[in-house]
């Protein structure tokens, strides 16, 4: 097999539906397991000869959607795209019985929902693999990525100090959950009632415990962004919240990433966003532009990591 080399040290859950299912030996294998596609990728070609997965999709998408099809489509499989952005999942018919038709004929799901629940409920009923490609809670395909390419870039990712600035959304969940089985420094900036959900804080910090890790969450961005290695930011209103929008501008008022809030950052910090970017309003276009810029990395990588996971998950 493919992987052979590099199988998991610990035999992983056959789902990927928050990041907190794993533990941080079976991340670690994974992003072995990535660098290795990524510099190897003719040695993987195959690995997923007659393998088939269903990609649904509430929400649009560009990353995530071409990543997962071009990765599947490389490793051999096919994929075959369940546009539900008009129709939520479960309008039609149960979940459940979505659920039981796909494992018939697939052998996975790569979900990008609205709600967790929903896509908890598809795994529940399905066989096979179901991979969260976004939820109101977790987008852990992401988060992944992003330690990959901070690992790239930083070479070790153990005491490494990485500040997120903005709404404490699904993106934020995911760094928290990730990254504190990967021993980083997290420090959250919010807004007074924008923080993380408090259980998915409370998980990262027992988890941090073990790798020496830390989570720290604040109500300052420069207090947040003192001495650290990377500046993570996300869009202030995520889809589906479309309609908090003028609020949430409101709110978010001075949490911007622009040039005078990196003047506090280490000399050496680079500048992360999973992207899509609302340019002008979390970042500015002088940070988005700049050298320091790792965001094109990171799409980059959202490939060579996801298939490190169908890999693991599916071969
Ligand atoms: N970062 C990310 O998931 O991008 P898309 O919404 O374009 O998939
Ligand atoms: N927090 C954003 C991430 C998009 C990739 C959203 O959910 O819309």
């Amino acid at each position: 097999m493919a992987s052979a080399t590099t199988s998991p040290t610990i035999p992983l859950q056959h789902d990927l539906l928050t990041g907190m299912e794993w533990g941080a030996a079976q991340v670690r294998d994974v992003l072995q397991l990535a660098a290795d596609v990524k510099a190897r990728p003719d040695r993987y070609r195959g690995a997923l000869a007659g393998r088939f997965l269903a990609l649904i999709f509430e929400k649009p998408s560009l990353r995530t959607r071409v990543t997962f099809e071009v990765g599947i489509a490389s490793l051999g499989g096919s994929a075959t795209f369940l546009d539900h952005t008009a129709s939520h999942l479960g309008e039609r018919e149960a979940v459940a019985d979505v659920a039981r038709s796909l494992e018939r004929w697939t052998n996975g799901i790569v979900a990008r929902l609205f709600k967790q629940s929903v896509l908890e409920e598809l795994a529940q009923n399905a066989r096979i693999p179901v991979i969260n490609a976004l939820t109101d809670r977790f987008h852990p395909c992401q988060a992944i990525s992003d330690f990959f390419t901070l690992e790239e870039h930083f070479g070790a990712l153990r005491g490494l100090k990485i500040a997120y600035v903005g709404d404490g959304n699904n993106v934020c969940h995911s760094l928290l959950s990730v990254g504190a089985r990967l021993g980083a420094h997290i420090r959250i900036a919010v807004p007074a009632g924008y923080e993380p959900d408090s259980g998915v804080v409370a998980e990262a910090r027992r988890a941090a415990r073990e790798t020496r890790g830390k989570i720290e969450i604040v109500n300052s961005p420069e207090e947040a962004i003192a001495g650290v290695q990377a500046i993570y930011t996300d869009v202030w209103t995520s889809m589906g919240q479309e309609s908090e929008a003028l609020s949430r501008t409101a709110a978010f008022k001075g949490f911007q990433v622009n040039n005078e809030l990196f003047a506090h950052a280490a000399p050496e910090a680079v500048f992360m966003h999973c992207l899509p970017a609302h340019r002008g309003m979390e970042v500015s276009d002088a940070v988005m532009d700049s050298p320091r810029s790792i965001v094109f990395d990171q799409a980059e990588n959202r490939l060579h990591v996801q298939k490190a996971i169908l890999l693991t998950l599916l071969s």
